[in-house]
């Protein structure tokens, strides 16, 4: 049975809707020693590997230790759920092509911090979700999987969000185990499915 890590950093919505819908989560990273993730971490009985990034003179050096820690666990493949720091090339290189995160906007439109807010804010019709690949740059791997949501006219910030996360929380367990099935594999940069979701 294959391994997998949670990565993140604040709320912990997407870790939650993974411990209860796939399972099997070895070990929650996480960069933010108040993080509700935390609670919630506890709450499952999951084990946690938590540090702050202002005690470690680099990234390559934070990355070392979570690096120990997930070979410790045997870990085979990291799920990045609102961790709000890139990945650097200690842990690419050591899990090449199986390091996935979660997005809330159809990338490339709107990557970065704030994509719900970003979007809603530019006046789009149609915005939704991403699960994409991860690689060194910021929301820019190759994608796995896209779902829309549509915005309609009277619909406030708080109704976008509240579609998104739904979104998120139905879709991102079914790409975790889709991931561990190998239902999908990366060709000349892309996704291929072999495979039918779900
Ligand atoms: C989600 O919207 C995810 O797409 C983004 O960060 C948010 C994390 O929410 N990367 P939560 O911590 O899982 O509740």
């Amino acid at each position: 049975m294959a391994k997998i890590a949670v990565f993140a950093s604040g709320n912990g919505s997407n870790f939650e809707a993974i411990v209860n819908n796939y399972g099997q989560v070895s070990l929650l990273v996480c960069d933010n020693p108040d993080a509700y993730v935390l609670k919630r971490a506890e709450k499952s009985q999951i084990d946690t590997f938590v540090f702050s990034p202002r005690n470690y003179k680099s990234k390559l050096e934070y990355e070392e230790e979570i690096l120990k820690k997930l070979e410790e666990y045997q870990v085979d493949y990291l799920v990045l759920a609102g961790y709000m720091r890139l990945i650097g090339s200690t842990l690419l290189t050591a899990y090449a092509n199986r390091i996935i995160n979660i997005h809330p906007s159809l990338l490339p439109a709107f990557p970065g911090k704030d994509a719900i807010l970003q979007a809603f804010e530019y006046g789009v019709k149609v915005t939704g979700v991403t699960v994409h690949f991860v690689d060194e740059g910021l929301d820019s791997g190759p994608i796995i999987y896209q779902e829309p949501v549509i915005v309609d006219d009277n619909d406030t910030y708080e109704a976008v969000e509240e579609k998104i996360h739904t979104l998120e929380h139905r879709i991102y367990p079914i790409i975790v185990q889709a991931l561990v099935n190998k239902d999908f594999v990366l060709e000349g940069g892309k996704v291929k499915w072999v495979r039918r979701m779900g």
